[in-house]
């Protein structure tokens, strides 16, 4: 048996101000529209917002439902928006900001487990690393998917 250490890098920051401009911008469009989360069940508003290569912003909140799993992330709803309006562009950076019930930003706006499943189809269709900004207490920057979802499912093993 061989052990292996899997790394991956993370950026930190530790305040929105020490962003470059273009992630700023992102970052606080995430932030804008977490607040227009429909989050009656759980009182956890999110929001995504994404850069396309095209120069495009695209953004969206997590939206449930009183039948809870027909409700969809803010990270899908942005990602699948931007699809299927910009089939053709890339995803070059997804900013993901959330406030909990308490009215507090969590250390870290982490995204599901499924949402990173689509965050990697989005970035294989792109062909193209995609930058992750979440925020929280540090705000991380991740340059990849591979960062947020190692030995994942794909396409080749089908
Ligand atoms: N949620 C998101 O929108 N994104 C995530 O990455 C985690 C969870 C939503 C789903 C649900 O509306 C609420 O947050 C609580 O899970």
């Amino acid at each position: 048996m061989e052990k292996r250490e899997i790394r991956i890098l993370v950026e930190e920051y530790a305040g929105i101000e020490a962003l470059n401009e273009n992630d700023r911008n992102l970052l606080s469009e995430a932030r804008k529209i977490s607040e227009q989360a429909y989050a009656p069940y759980s009182g956890f508003h999110v929001g995504a917002a994404v850069e396309l290569s095209n120069g495009k912003q695209i953004s969206g909140s997590n939206q449930e439902n009183m039948a809870y799993p027909s409700g969809l992330c803010a990270e899908r709803v942005a990602l699948f928006y931007a699809g299927s309006s910009y089939p053709e562009a890339g995803i070059k950076t997804l900013a993901i900001s959330a406030i909990n019930q308490e009215g507090e930003r969590p250390d870290v706006a982490a995204p599901c487990g499924a949402c990173r499943q689509v965050m990697l189809e989005s970035e294989m269709r792109a062909g193209t690393p995609m930058r992750v900004i979440l925020d929280g207490n540090p705000i991380r920057i991740l340059n990849g998917i591979s960062s947020l979802l190692p030995f994942s499912f794909k396409k080749e093993y089908l």
